[in-house]
């Protein structure tokens, strides 16, 4: 199959990149782009480890085509902090050890965000139902949906201050 140019928007920076209309987002991320964050879990759907945000959306980056983002906004773990800058849910994750081995982890950080963006205040069970596509084989859940709570009221207590 013939190779075409996509162009995407990859935490804030253009990409343009060349690969068959075929080819996986996870594996354009990975494989061209060097950005590894993403995993590879399950290639299935299910697992949520390869999730990134397309156009604002949570979505699972080994079920859709590269060809399908074309022109989109993606941000993957790497666009929202850095080692010296941790995101307030990197920090969180740390301080309440929502993390074992880590696989899962940037999946299930990268849909936090998302899940705190559209609901700032989430209840437990909100939280729950909201990383429901995010598997974890190693926490048992009770810490990363701590840290996530931590997180959405240090960046609630943030919002007030600034007001
Ligand atoms: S690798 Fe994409 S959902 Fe598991
Ligand atoms: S921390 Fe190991 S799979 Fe979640």
């Amino acid at each position: 199959m013939a190779k075409q140019h996509y162009t995407l928007t990859v935490n804030g920076e253009q990409r343009d990149v060349l690969c068959e209309p075929r080819e996986l987002l996870i594996h354009t991320l990975r494989e061209q782009l060097d950005i590894t964050g993403p995993h590879v879990g399950c290639e299935t759907s299910h697992c949520g480890a390869c999730t990134v945000e397309i156009n604002g959306k949570s979505v699972k980056s080994c079920t859709v085509f590269t060809a399908q983002a074309n022109g989109a906004d993606v941000t993957t773990i790497e666009g929202l902090g850095s080692p010296d800058g941790l995101h307030v849910l990197q920090e969180k994750f740390r301080e309440h050890h929502g993390l074992q081995c880590g696989y899962c982890t940037p999946g299930m950080i990268t849909r936090a965000h998302r899940l705190l963006q559209e609901n700032p205040n989430p209840t437990e069970e909100e939280v729950r139902f909201g990383i429901a596509g995010n598997l974890c084989r190693c926490t048992g859940y009770q810490n990363i949906v701590k840290s996530i709570l931590a997180a959405a009221a240090e960046m609630n207590a943030a919002k007030e201050a600034a007001e």
